[in-house]
C-alpha cells in the first residue's frame, strides 16, 4: 500500500519542518513515502534540456534523481536522511542507473561552484533565512546556461490546497523564491496546481514553481 501522497499525518499534512531523525523515521517503512516515479513538474521542465551534470538537493528517496539518471544525466543527490538515501540507492539499483548519493545537511552543504547544468530543489521546506541561503548556494552551483528548478508547496496551499506543511514560516511564494536567485534569468515563477488522488478522486495541491537560467 502506498503512504499518503503528501507530507505528514491526517490528510497528508505536516505541521513543522522535520530534522533528519524525523525524516529517517518517516522513511523507515519498507514502502516508498513518495513514489518511484518523478515529480510531474520536474519531468516536464527537465525533459527538454540537453543532458549534462545534475544536482538534486533534498533528493529524498531518489525518485527525481533516478529519473534524471535514466534520461542520461550524471546525477548527484543530496539529503540529510540516511534512511531516505538508502531507499534511493535501492531504487537506482532496481533501475540499473548510477547516482552519486551524498549525506549532508543543506543548511551548511556547499555544492561545487559553477559545476552543474541542472539543479533541482523539490519540496524542501526549511525556515526562510536558511532556505534563501540554500537557494543562493544552488544558484552558485549552476554552470553558464545551467537551469535551476525550484518546486515547493505554495503558502496559499494551506488555505486553498491540499496536504503539505501547515506552517507559513517554511513556505515561499514564487516571487519570494525568484528574489533569492540573484543573477539568474527567471523563466517561470508561478503557482501551479498538482492533482493528488484522495479517496478515489483528485484533489489539488498548490505548488510554487520557479525555473531560472544562469546567463552565459
Ligand atoms: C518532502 S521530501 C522531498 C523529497 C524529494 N525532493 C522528492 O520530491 O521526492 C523533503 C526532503 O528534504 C530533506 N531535507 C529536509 N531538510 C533538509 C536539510 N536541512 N538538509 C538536507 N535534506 C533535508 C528530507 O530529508 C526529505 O527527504
Amino acid at each position: 500500500m502506498m503512504a499518503p501522497p503528501l507530507h505528514g499525518s491526517a490528510a497528508g499534512r505536516q505541521d513543522v519542518a522535520m530534522d533528519s531523525s524525523g525524516w529517517d523515521r518517516r522513511y523507515g517503512g519498507s514502502e516508498l513515502v513518495w513514489s518511484a516515479e518523478p515529480n510531474r513538474f520536474l519531468a516536464a521542465e527537465a525533459g527538454g534540456l540537453a543532458v549534462g551534470r545534475a544536482l538534486d538537493l533534498a533528493c529524498g528517496e531518489g525518485r527525481n534523481a533516478v529519473w534524471l539518471a535514466q534520461q542520461g544525466w550524471e546525477v548527484t543527490g543530496v539529503d540529510f536522511s540516511q534512511v531516505g538515501l538508502d531507499k534511493a540507492r535501492r531504487l537506482a539499483e532496481q533501475r540499473a542507473v548510477s547516482v552519486q548519493w551524498l549525506l549532508a545537511d543543506l543548511v551548511d552543504y556547499l555544492p561545487p561552484p559553477a559545476a552543474f547544468d541542472f539543479v533541482a530543489i523539490l519540496y524542501l521546506h526549511i525556515a526562510g533565512g536558511a532556505m534563501r541561503d540554500v537557494l543562493r548556494r544552488a544558484t552558485a552551483a549552476l554552470a553558464p546556461d545551467g537551469t535551476l528548478l525550484v518546486v515547493g508547496h505554495d503558502p496559499t496551499n494551506i488555505q486553498e490546497g491540499y496536504g503539505g506543511p501547515q506552517d507559513p514560516a517554511i513556505l515561499l511564494a514564487p516571487d519570494e523564491i525568484a528574489e533569492a536567485l540573484a543573477g539568474l534569468e527567471i523563466e517561470r515563477a508561478e503557482r501551479v496546481r498538482r492533482p493528488v488522488p484522495s479517496a478515489g478522486e483528485d484533489v489539488y495541491a498548490i505548488d510554487a514553481l520557479v525555473r531560472a537560467v544562469r546567463p552565459r
